[in-house]
């Protein structure tokens, strides 16, 4: 088995995690948890979103949160934006990367952001040439790449399209979604071989979701395939508002424990790992929705 010797984790519990809360989360609990995160060493922190209000009353208060953070040298903060309004928005409140979120889902694209997956693919174009023109790096999400909560299993081909034209737009990086967690680890890594005809290896990110208790045998199987990046939300916080049954993005103790045992190299320190998680479970009121954190704290 060849494993990467270093996996760069990214956090997106302050965002996809928190997207999700039923009861509004107190900006400074949202900045509270981003500190912990960083100082635990994590390189990258999604911070939030720059989304309409009316779809995700809980990101409304973004602008508020990368204000108040102590931004930690070598951490990155990147935020979404689906469109102009939101990059604008975005680059006034200071941030520095972005990210735009797709689907390889039809019904999943209307649901998330109102448009066909060309018309986003439209409205994305100029929000990634303009922030590339102010030297602000642009991820690009593809949700539903193993699974859809509206049309069932996905095409790895129709992955791969969406993949290769965000990366053609000018995305540094293509985070794969299994926003449903339905995936298993062959079709994940066959859905990964199908991308990287399209984009390299080394610009994919698995985003994957532990809802059927699938996510960290699917991450194994495509770390040998060669992805680098992970994304994770510490404490197993969230899914997203738009995909019924996606509660359950897998917990990044959990995935740090399990490259820790493999010898991978990520800065990251599990103790002070679950400090956040426990931070963000006290100040939500449950539990953690990690099993590392569950066996390590009780
Ligand atoms: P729309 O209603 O078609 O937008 O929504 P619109 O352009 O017609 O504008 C309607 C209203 O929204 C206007 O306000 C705009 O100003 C406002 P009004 O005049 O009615 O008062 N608006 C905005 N306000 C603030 N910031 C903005 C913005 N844009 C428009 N950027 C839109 C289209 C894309 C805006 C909407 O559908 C939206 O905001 N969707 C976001 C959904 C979302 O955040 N989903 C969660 C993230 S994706 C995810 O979690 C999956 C992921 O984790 C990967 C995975 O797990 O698969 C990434
Ligand atoms: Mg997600």
């Amino acid at each position: 088995m060849r494993l990467p010797q270093r996996v760069k984790l990214v956090e997106v519990g302050p965002r996809d995690g928190l997207q999700n809360e039923p009861q509004p989360v107190p900006v400074d609990t949202k900045i509270g948890l981003i500190d912990r995160l960083s100082a635990a060493g994590l390189p990258v922190v999604e911070a939030g979103s720059f989304v309409s209000p009316r779809w995700v009353p809980q990101m409304a208060d973004t602008a508020a949160v990368l204000a108040g953070i102590r931004r930690r040298p070598g951490t990155a903060y990147p935020v979404l934006v689906p469109n102009m309004q939101g990059l604008e928005a975005a680059l006034q409140a200071g941030a520095e990367e972005v990210s735009v979120f797709g689907a390889a889902s039809e019904s999943f694209s209307q649901k998330n952001i109102n448009c066909s997956i060309a018309e986003s693919l439209e409205r994305f174009a100029p929000v990634v040439a303009a922030a590339r023109e102010r030297g602000v790096r642009v991820r690009g999400y593809v949700s539903c790449v193993l699974g859809c909560p509206y049309e069932g299993p996905i095409a790895p081909a129709a992955v791969a399209e969406v993949a290769a034209r965000l990366a053609r737009l000018g995305c540094a990086e293509i985070s794969l979604g299994d926003t449903i967690g339905t995936g298993t680890p062959a079709k994940a890594q066959a859905m990964v071989d199908a991308v990287a005809e399209r984009v390299p290896r080394e610009m994919l990110a698995a985003h994957f979701h532990d809802t059927y208790g699938q996510a960290l045998a699917n991450l194994l199987a495509v770390l040998e395939r060669g992805v680098g990046v992970i994304d994770a939300s510490v404490a197993g916080l969230g899914g997203c508002p738009y995909a019924k049954g996606a509660s359950g993005n897998v917990a990044t103790e959990d995935v740090l424990y399990m490259l820790d045992g493999l010898g991978i190299t990520t800065g990251v320190e599990l103790g002070r790992l679950v400090e956040a998680g426990q931070y963000i479970c006290q100040a939500l009121g449950r539990s953690t929705g990690s099993k590392v954190a569950r066996a390590k704290v009780g």
